[in-house]
């Protein structure tokens, strides 16, 4: 094995070479959400029309849903500033596993092949590096509705002449099962409510571009969604809200490098819980505007304890990138991921930067330390390596950042938006393989 900077990672591997200690100045335009975008380019086939969505963001994951999407007889024409989808000729196809292996958001497409044919067979999504991913609660709820699922060499297969609406109970407030139902449910008879339902943003915005296609959804963004079907639903256009977790990752980035940076747009109400930990460990952050945030960084920041937890509690994806933040702030630090089994990977490569943090099962303690050393790390998941980055922004030295082809699924062109902010990186090596998560 050839060496790229260090002898256990193949040369040709695509990756990020970060001169750390660099001030980043200047204004970042934040994308359009990716956990918005993928889960809307499904919810189109509920429409018989023609749907425009704007502010999609140019990720890997999006082209693959694009693929998935015209391999069941829809039409989808990737435009300049959004994608055209016309989901007019659906058919209840199989796509292929070879696409749909890669990328989980695949599995949004049963309700609405559910709710528009009455027949949906889609492989089952596995696990991925975060965890185990089952979709029970979405089975479940799709039984609720009447249809019959049986699942069969990997593959899940529904039927249902008509969805009739029903009262679920989510044993979990899961974003993807709540999102799955909400579609379901929209061309269904009579009325459904789902309880225990996800809160985050994004199902508010799958809940706003359904209800311009003519859907009737209330309670969206609360924890009781009530959705009454209607016959059919109309093409709409309709603009993807911003990428919060895009936003978080340059927060962090600007902090760790104690930079001064705004950001635009971003929708303050979707950043609470970020913006207040932010805060809490000594940084400032100025709304300047409707959609537009400035931070002021701190000398030194303090430790500080981290819980994650289903929306409005502390975001899941933002963990990694927080813990980065935490492993060069004063005095100790416990960061708890309660929505992932597996969501620490980027542990023992922040520790190889010379990070004191350790694992104990769902718990990290992190005891701070005055500054990261830069070296090769892997990414072992999208947020894990962004994590990684902005941890190599301001470690002494330089970090090799591997493992972009989870990166490039969640972050448009990230470094050529930090390389405008002043950051010194480089992307070397070749194209990234697709991976599933
Ligand atoms: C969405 O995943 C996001 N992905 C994730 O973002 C995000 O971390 C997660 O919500 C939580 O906010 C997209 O929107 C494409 P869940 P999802 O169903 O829908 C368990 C990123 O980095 N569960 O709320 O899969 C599940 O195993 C990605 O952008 C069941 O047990 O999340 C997990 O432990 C990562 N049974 C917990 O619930 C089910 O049937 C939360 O999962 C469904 C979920």
């Amino acid at each position: 094995m050839l060496n790229s900077g260090d002898s256990t990672y193949p040369v040709d591997q695509p990756r990020l070479h970060i001169k750390g200690g660099y001030s980043l100045a200047g204004e970042v335009r934040i994308s359009g959400a990716k956990n918005s975008a993928l889960v809307l380019m499904a919810g189109a086939l509920l429409a018989d029309d023609t749907c425009y969505l704007r502010n999609v963001p140019a990720l890997a994951d999006i082209g693959r849903m694009a693929e998935i999407l015209q391999a069941i007889g829809v039409t989808v024409k990737e435009q300049s500033d959004g994608i055209e989808i016309n989901a007019q000729d659906l058919n209840a196809t199989n796509p292929p596993y070879a696409l749909v292996s890669q990328l989980r958001a695949s599995f949004f497409a049963i309700g609405p092949l559910l709710a528009r044919l009455g027949v949906a067979n889609v492989p089952l999504p596995g696990g991925c590096a975060i965890g185990a991913r089952p979709v029970e609660l979405h089975v479940r709820g799709l039984q609720a509705l009447g249809a019959e699922v049986i699942i069969d060499h990997g593959v899940v297969q529904a039927y249902a002449p008509k969805l009739k609406g029903a009262k679920i109970y989510l044993d979990y407030p899961s974003v993807g099962a709540t999102e799955t139902l909400m579609m379901a449910a929209t061309l269904a008879d009579g009325e459904t409510v789902i309880d225990n339902a996800a809160q985050e943003p994004e199902v508010v915005d799958l809940a706003n571009f359904c209800i311009a296609m003519g859907a009737k959804i209330y309670g969206a963004g609360t924890n009781s969604i009530t959705i009454v079907g209607v016959d059919r639903l109309h093409g709409t256009e309709y603009d993807i809200i911003p990428d919060r977790i895009e936003a978080s990752t340059f927060l962090l980035a600007a902090a760790i490098t104690h930079s001064e940076i705004s950001l635009a747009p971003i929708i303050p109400g979707h950043l609470t819980a970020a913006i207040a930990k932010l805060e809490e460990i000594g940084a400032k952050i100025k709304l300047e505007g409707p959609q537009r945030l400035r931070i002021i960084p701190a000398e030194t920041y303090s430790g500080s304890d981290i819980e994650t937890l289903p929306y409005p509690g502390f975001p899941t994806d933002m963990q990694s990138l927080f813990m980065s933040l935490l492993a060069v702030s004063k005095g100790n630090s416990l960061v708890s991921e309660t929505v992932f089994e597996n969501r620490f990977g980027h542990v023992p490569e922040l520790n190889r930067m010379g990070a004191d943090i350790r694992v104990k099962g769902n718990h990290a303690v992190i005891r701070g330390v005055p500054f990261l050393s830069g070296a090769p790390v892997m990414g072992t998941d999208l947020r894990a390596t962004a994590a990684l980055v902005v941890a190599g922004l301001a470690a002494k030295g330089e970090t090799i950042v591997h493992g972009l082809q989870h990166l490039d699924r969640g972050y448009e062109a990230i470094e050529i938006k930090l390389g405008q902010l002043g950051a010194k990186l480089e992307r070397r090596g070749g194209v990234t393989q697709p991976v599933k998560c």
